[in-house]
């Protein structure tokens, strides 16, 4: 990529940095959030520090934005993390936290620790238990990496939804209502199947965040992913962030893929 349009995306996202304030149960919670630019996120989904880096090492010039799963960081813990913060790199840190709000609010107060730039808990876990990880995630001085809602799970479809989970809604119903209670916990966005991206931002506003999985190129295969879309039709649909797995770690040249992802996506 040019060195003109890294600096010029360096340049936005810089101008993004917005202060927040959220109620709480108790206060007002001032959060100064750095809001960054869209970006293409790669989901590292690896079994250990070795395959991780050998990977990234692959990455001599631009660092991308990665994110960490649960297989991850159960393999490796907090110190992979660590590594790849120190090697340049954004992290998402996905661990989909969900359990009652106390527990929530601590094990994110832990995480604050990490500098990671975004996280996620599941927004089946109640507007209590969001506000409980916000207020954890928050630190002292104010700052927070963004944390974002797991809607429903791709995986789950309307028919287990509904027979299941006893949910007597649409899965557009309940995405949409589970992104509702996003935003009023004071959270930025969710993460969503490119295809409930603009059903998110018609109900929480073009403000929200929304994070998608499900990317491949036209001329790649889907893998198990079902509903998908390519990078430039993400960006047509106003996603935010694309979380793209396999099209790049599986890729001959995962390099070259991750450059066309973020050409078809950032439109650069
Ligand atoms: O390899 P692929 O591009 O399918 O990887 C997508 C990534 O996004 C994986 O890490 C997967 O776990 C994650 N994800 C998803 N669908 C969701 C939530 C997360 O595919 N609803």
């Amino acid at each position: 990529m040019a060195t003109a349009a890294i600096k010029w995306r360096a340049e936005v996202a810089c101008k993004l940095c917005r202060n927040a304030a959220v109620k709480t149960k108790g206060q007002w919670l001032k959060a100064n959030v750095k809001v960054m630019a869209k970006d293409v996120i790669i989901a590292c989904d690896f079994s250990s520090k070795e395959q991780t880096l050998s990977f990234l090492d692959k990455f001599t010039g631009r660092k991308p934005f990665v994110k960490i799963g649960m297989e991850l960081f159960y393999a490796e813990g907090p110190a992979i993390v660590r590594e790849i913060k120190a090697r340049g790199h954004k992290i998402f840190l996905d661990l989909k936290l969900h359990d009652i709000p106390n527990t929530v609010r601590k094990a994110m107060s832990v995480l604050s620790r990490l500098d990671v730039d975004m996280c996620n808990v599941h927004a089946a876990g109640t507007v209590d238990m969001m506000r409980a990880g916000l207020e954890g995630l928050t630190r002292e001085d104010g700052t927070r990496p963004l944390l974002i809602a797991v809607t429903q799970l791709t995986s789950t479809s309307e028919e287990r939804m509904q027979k299941e989970l006893l949910i007597d809604a649409t899965i557009n119903d309940c995405i949409a209502k589970y992104a509702e209670n996003a935003k009023e916990a004071g959270l930025d966005g969710v993460v969503c199947s490119p295809l409930e991206a603009s059903l998110v931002k018609e109900h929480c506003g073009k403000e929200f965040f929304t994070i998608t999985p499900g990317v491949r190129f036209a001329d790649s295969s889907k893998d198990d992913q079902v509903r998908i879309m390519t990078p430039a039709q993400a960006r047509e649909i106003g996603s935010d962030y694309i979380v793209v797995g396999r099209p790049i770690t599986a890729a001959e040249d995962p390099v070259a893929a991750y450059e066309r992802c973020c050409k078809e996506f950032l439109n650069e």
